[in-house]
């Protein structure tokens, strides 16, 4: 059981968070519920109250008759300041729906009401669910300020595609389901209790996963077997420990992890664009991508017509660049990063070893892919992480155990940075 702190922004979706609430009651959390003036336009504060059992807040000069409290805990005897001692007490602070205005609010430190003032003051995982109109999601400046908010570790849940507020409209904006914004609350909550090594809380991880494509003609591609399983896994445990994530995604057809950010690729040079974007503003790397070695030298724009006299009869490759190498040619020191090999049988460790120093990596994640039952397209996977300090097995299991064991030899590798003398 945890406790949420649910901040309501001006918005038509403010009637979503009555749902969460809904949600989150049941599955047993206790939830208190900061108003801002507008959002009583959309839903007024008697609904929230009947739902959780507890006064709704809506003003920083008003007196909160639980104190601070959450449902279900006892008064404090004093009469704290009740938007302070509300985050005091949370356990996660969800701004769901949150407008245009309060997260450009969020990013640039106002404090002009209740929410506002709370968010400042909060020190627990804040999850920013946003909800508008496409034109305003997509505006320049509302994606610079959710990117900053990210930046600064606060978990984004993206907007879903759909039919929008005002009628016939459609594209992106709607606040994501309340099932996916309770999951989100509980990652980051999850995230943050674990112990300082384990946690990523505030670590900004940039993840790739799934495989490039790498066009013959307007309909046929060079490809590989890769399903994004494995990216989409550690993406999944990052976030689960508090990170803020980014996955740049190559043909990936799954099911994104919630409260992740999604890149959507296909070629190894989108790819290599979508990296260079977003490396300099992460803590970690984790190059899961099975990355074209080469492409067609020489793509046609529309479809080859096997009929046609000039049809090739040897396709011609060249090769894409090493985005990793690039990457970590132009890294930080403060940066963490590895690799991923798909090796085959003997000499797998050795090459894997060679690859980690030319490659200038942290560590080289490496997988047998002479087993058919673990690696491409499996749900299992059984590799050996490879660091300059040794090597360790990880035993086959589902995916998203491989991930944490990844993710444990981060932090390991993190902490041992941060005690090493400069
Ligand atoms: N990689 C990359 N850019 C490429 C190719 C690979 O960033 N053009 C990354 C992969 O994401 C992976 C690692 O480099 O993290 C794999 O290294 P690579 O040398 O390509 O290994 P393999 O293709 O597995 O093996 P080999 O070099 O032996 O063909």
């Amino acid at each position: 059981m945890a406790r949420l702190l649910l901040g309501v922004s001006g918005g038509i979706a403010a009637y979503k968070a009555l749902e969460l609430v809904r949600l989150a009651t049941k599955a047993g959390h206790s939830v208190r519920v900061i108003q801002t003036p507008t959002s009583e336009l959309f839903v007024g504060v008697a609904s929230f109250e009947g739902i959780t059992g507890a006064p709704v807040l809506r003003s920083e000069f008003a007196r909160d008759p639980l104190r601070g409290a959450f449902p279900g805990d006892p008064l404090p005897a004093h009469e704290p300041i009740s938007h302070l001692q509300l985050v005091a007490n949370a356990d996660a602070f969800l701004v769901a729906p949150a407008s245009a205005n309060t997260i450009a609010k969020l990013a640039h430190g106002h404090a002009d009401n209740l929410l506002t003032s709370a968010a400042l003051a909060a020190r627990c995982p804040l999850v920013v669910a946003p909800a508008m109109n496409d034109a305003m999601y997509e505006h320049a400046a509302t994606q610079a300020n959710l990117a900053l908010l990210r930046e600064r570790g606060a978990r984004i849940v993206d907007p879903g595609v759909g039919p929008l507020a005002s009628k016939g409209e459609h594209g992106i904006g709607r606040l994501a389901e309340p099932a996916e914004l309770l999951a989100a609350c509980e990652a980051a909550i999850a995230g943050a209790s674990l112990p300082p090594t384990a946690s990523l809380a505030g670590v900004r991880v940039l993840v790739t996963g799934g495989g490039t494509r790498e066009p013959i003609d307007s309909v046929r591609y060079v490809g590989n077997r890769s399903s994004g399983r494995m990216g989409y896994a550690l993406a999944e445990q990052a976030a689960r420990r508090g990170a803020a994530v980014t996955v740049v995604a190559a043909n990936v057809s799954l099911p994104a992890p919630t409260g992740v950010r999604v890149v959507p690729v296909e070629t190894a040079a989108q790819l290599a664009d979508a990296c260079a974007e977003a490396f300099p503003r992460c803590d970690v790397l984790l190059m899961a991508a099975a990355v074209a070695d080469f492409r067609p030298a020489d793509p046609a724009d529309t479809k080859i017509k096997k009929t046609a006299a000039d049809a090739p009869d040897a396709l011609a490759l060249e090769p894409t660049p090493d985005v990793l190498s690039g990457l970590a040619g132009a890294r930080r020191p403060d940066q963490t990063i590895v690799g991923f090999a798909a090796e085959h049988g003997e000499g797998a460790l050795a090459y894997a070893r060679e690859k980690l120093a030319r490659k200038r990596l942290d560590a080289i994640v490496v997988n047998d892919i002479s087993r058919p039952d673990i690696g491409f397209d499996t749900v299992e996977n059984e590799v050996t992480i490879v660091t300059p300090a040794g090597e360790r097995p990880v035993a086959r299991a589902p995916k998203a155990e491989v991930a944490a064991a990844i993710l444990d030899a981060v932090a390991e590798l993190r902490a041992g940075r941060a005690s090493t003398p400069a």
